[in-house]
Order: structure tokens, then sequence, then C-alpha cells
């Protein structure tokens, strides 16, 4: 059995910097045909200066691959000449509450002083991706912040917004209250829950913000995917740390999935009998929302064993060391 896609997108990827990036970046620009790259770094990706640098950086990383990427800017209040300058070297701004995951300090502390660079972003047609937690109970943190994204597609009709990295079956029913509100679900958020983190031994490697939530959390998640929902893309928050920041007391949050994530979905999606809609879930239902358009890539993959390597460099990805049922034949 095989399947054909074309064009696989990845809304939401970290590359980080330097001999990480030289790493990680070749993983995803290989099968991807584009991706959603992350601000988060230190310090945060927020002038067009940075963005320039990061961006010529990457270039380098991907020499040779046909793989757009798309940039982000990380929050912060920019002027209307700051965004008219990023315009279109961007996809969107990324929105972090301060503190709530990996390098978010200089995030959003109050939102109503975020007010006026997102009703400039609402009238120059600058897409907003939020990462959707509070500060509260680590369970809780993604429903209580449905308030907040009520309150922004509320108060900006016209702009954009992206719940990224969605965990819950409340964040999947509040796609469908507000033509303006879309979503990514990562890979494993459909197939694992906090058993799989915390439930026996303690797994560092499945530990990411938002954490994987309860069983009818993910069937939801996975229902909304398998029917490739067409507000709903897929984004795989593959976030790469060093083997050392994971197996420690203090682990780093973060799940390394991009070398494996279009393998371990035809498997899924195969399972539930729906391929026919991952072509929609992992390219299609991206570029209607951003309108965007990839270039050709066609990934053949097929139903043959793929041993997943127990490394990649120094980072672990999720199924080290496990075989999954379906891998990349050829990329075209
Ligand atoms: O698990 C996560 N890791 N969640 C995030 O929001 C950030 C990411 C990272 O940058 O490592
Ligand atoms: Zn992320």
């Amino acid at each position: 059995m095989t399947i054909s896609l074309h064009s696989p997108l990845d809304m939401h990827i970290h590359f980080r910097e330097g001999d990480m990036m030289r790493l990680v970046a070749p993983l995803s620009a290989g099968p991807f045909a584009g991706g959603v790259i992350m601000p988060n770094l230190v310090p945060p990706v927020d002038n067009i200066a940075r963005l320039e640098a990061y961006r010529a950086e990457l270039d380098e990383a991907i020499a040779g691959e046909s793989f757009e990427p798309y940039m982000t800017l990380f929050f912060r209040n920019y002027s209307e000449a700051e965004l008219a300058a990023a315009k279109d070297k961007i996809l969107g701004i990324k929105l972090y509450p301060a503190g709530v995951t990996t390098n978010s300090e200089d995030g959003v502390r109050a939102l109503e002083e975020a007010a006026p660079t997102l009703s400039l972003m609402e009238e120059m047609g600058i897409p907003l991706m939020v990462h959707g937690e509070t500060d509260g109970f680590v369970m809780d943190r993604e429903r209580d912040f449905i308030s907040t994204y009520d309150l922004l597609a509320r108060r900006h009709p016209k702009l954009r917004i992206t719940m990224e990295h969605i965990t819950t079956r409340d964040a999947v029913e509040f796609l469908d209250r507000y033509p303006n509100v879309f979503a990514t679900v990562t890979l494993q958020h459909l197939v694992i829950t906090l058993d799989d983190v915390a439930g026996g031994l303690l797994n560092p490697h499945l530990f990411c913000k938002p954490i994987a939530k309860r069983p009818e959390d993910r069937e939801a998640l996975l229902h909304a995917a398998l029917s490739a929902h067409p507000k709903l893309m897929f984004g795989s928050d593959s976030a790469p740390h060093p083997r050392n920041r994971k197996e420690s007391a203090g682990c780093a949050a973060g799940v390394f999935t991009a070398p494996l994530a279009l393998p371990r979905l035809a498997m899924l999606f195969e399972q539930h009998d729906a391929l026919g809609n991952l072509q929609a879930f992992v390219s299609g239902n991206a570029q209607a929302i951003y309108g965007v358009r990839p270039p050709a890539k066609t990934v053949e993959l097929e139903k043959s064993p793929f041993e997943v390597p127990s490394s990649y460099g120094d980072v672990v990805p999720m199924y080290a060391g496990q075989t999954l049922d379906w891998s990349i034949r050829s990329i075209a």
C-alpha cells in the first residue's frame, strides 16, 4: 500500500539556531515542502534585522532543499512602520503569554497592552498565532485560555487567529465558534495522553507544553484530524532539545517528531481508514487558510517498516528505536 502526498506542510516547527539548526532543519526540509518557523529564540526574533539574519542562517542550513520557510515574529508591540516592513517577510506573528513555555519570558503580560498591535495586524491582514495557555493548573491551562481566544476573536473579527497545538476537546469545539479562528495540532497529541507521559515510568521525551491530556481530548482531536476538519492544520511543534536537557531533573518541554511525522501520520490515518483525508490535513487546509502556495514536492509513503533511529545527533526522537508500519519511499 502507498500514498503520495503533495507538498506536505508543517505549520509549527522549532529549528533553533547554530549546530542544532544545522542538524534538525534538513530533517524537516527533506520531507516537507514548507513550514512555519517559530521565533522563540534567545533573544526572540522580534525585529527585522534579527528576522533577516535568522532567515539567512536557515537558508544556508537547508540549501538545495525545496522548502519554503514561513517565518514568524515574536509578538511585542510593533509600530505600523515595523509591521509594514515585516509583512512580506512573515506569515504571521506568534503571541506567547509571558513565561508559559520555553523562551517565552519576553511574552505578553496583559492582553490589553497588546490591543494596538492586534488592531494594526487586523487592518494589515497579518495573521496571529497563539500559544494558548494560562499559568493556572497544568491540565486546565488551555481550557482556561479559551475565554481569551473568545475575546480576541470578538474584538478583532478580521484578525486571522490560529490556536497553536491544541490539546483539548474544548479547543476543538471552539474552532467552530468564530469564522476567524483556526488551529494546528501535533502528532503526539493525536496519539498519546498524559498516561503515556507520566502514567508509568516517566517519559521525558513525551513531555511538552501543552501537556498531553485525557483520552476524551485525544478522541476529539483525532476525530477532527481524521475528518480533515477544514480549520485544522498539521503543525508538529517538533521541538528538539539535547538529550541531557530531556533526561534530567528539570526536563525541557518538547517532543522531536520531524523525521517520523509523515510515516506515523500515514500509519494513523490508515488504521482509521482515513488515508483519503491526509492530504487536506497535511497541506490543503493550510493552503486554503493562509493562501500559501508551497513548492511542488511529492512524497511517496509506503506500508513498509521504518526503524526510527535511537537518536539524531544528540536529539532523541519520539518512537526512538521503535519500528513504524509506514516509511518514506521517495521524495521528488
Ligand atoms: O513543548 C514545547 N516546546 N512547547 C512549546 O511551546 C515550546 C517548545 C520549545 O520551544 O521547546
Ligand atoms: Zn511550539
